[in-house]
């Protein structure tokens, strides 16, 4: 399968998920790399894997709508079968969501529902929580809202720093996000009636 990966910064998810591709643990490929940074280290990861890359930066757009079409035609001309946000860190439009319903999953380092939104490290830390997570989903109007398809628990410690905190969420996305990947790759996660179904079931 064809993957087009969306970045705006350092790319660690993109890593994993290239490498995972490159050992042929997912069924798929990821066939391009599309930041909205020039800046993004991701987009270096890239190249080092000869993979092609773009950098679509918003501020020549008129506005959102604008800027989400042209977006769509440049993804689409790499025919992907499945779009991958990896730390993409853009409000998507209705009809870009919906272009790609059942074929985007987004990986949001909070254990979801709980969190959605910015600074989920910070806030989870602050409110007291002792355990904290990242969680994969399916991509849907509602922003991080989607249907969770894996999820991963980390332990959070008194003297933690966000800096810890998001380390150790971060080593879990490095797993969760490319097994979610060669799920869906392999044929055996869809979205259907707005949950995600995993070998014929829903989650
Ligand atoms: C990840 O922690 C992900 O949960 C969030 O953005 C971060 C991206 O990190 N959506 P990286 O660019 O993959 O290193």
């Amino acid at each position: 399968k064809r993957i087009v990966v969306l970045i705006s910064g350092n790319g660690s998810n993109l890593q994993a998920i290239i490498t995972a591709c490159q050992q042929g643990k997912t069924g798929g490929k990821v066939v391009a790399v599309i930041s909205n940074k020039a800046s993004a280290y991701g987009l270096q990861r890239a190249h080092e894997a000869g993979i092609p890359t773009l950098t679509l930066p918003p501020a020549t757009f008129a506005d959102r709508q604008a800027y989400d079409q042209h977006l769509m035609a440049e993804i689409d001309r790499f025919q992907p079968d499945l779009v991958v946000l990896a730390g993409f860190m853009r409000i998507l439009s209705d009809a870009f969501v919906q272009h790609y319903s059942g074929r985007m999953l987004n990986v949001h380092p909070s254990l979801l529902p709980k969190y959605p939104g910015l600074d989920t490290h910070r806030r989870a830390i602050e409110n007291g929580e002792t355990e904290h997570g990242t969680s994969v989903h399916f991509v849907t109007q509602e922003l991080d809202g989607g249907p969770v398809i894996l999820q991963a628990r980390v332990p959070i410690f008194a003297d933690d720093s966000i800096e810890d905190v998001q380390a150790r969420v971060q080593h879990q996305e490095h797993n969760i996000y490319p097994l979610s990947i060669a799920w869906f790759c392999t044929g055996r996660l869809q979205m259907h009636e707005g949950a995600a179904w995993l070998d014929g079931k829903p989650l």
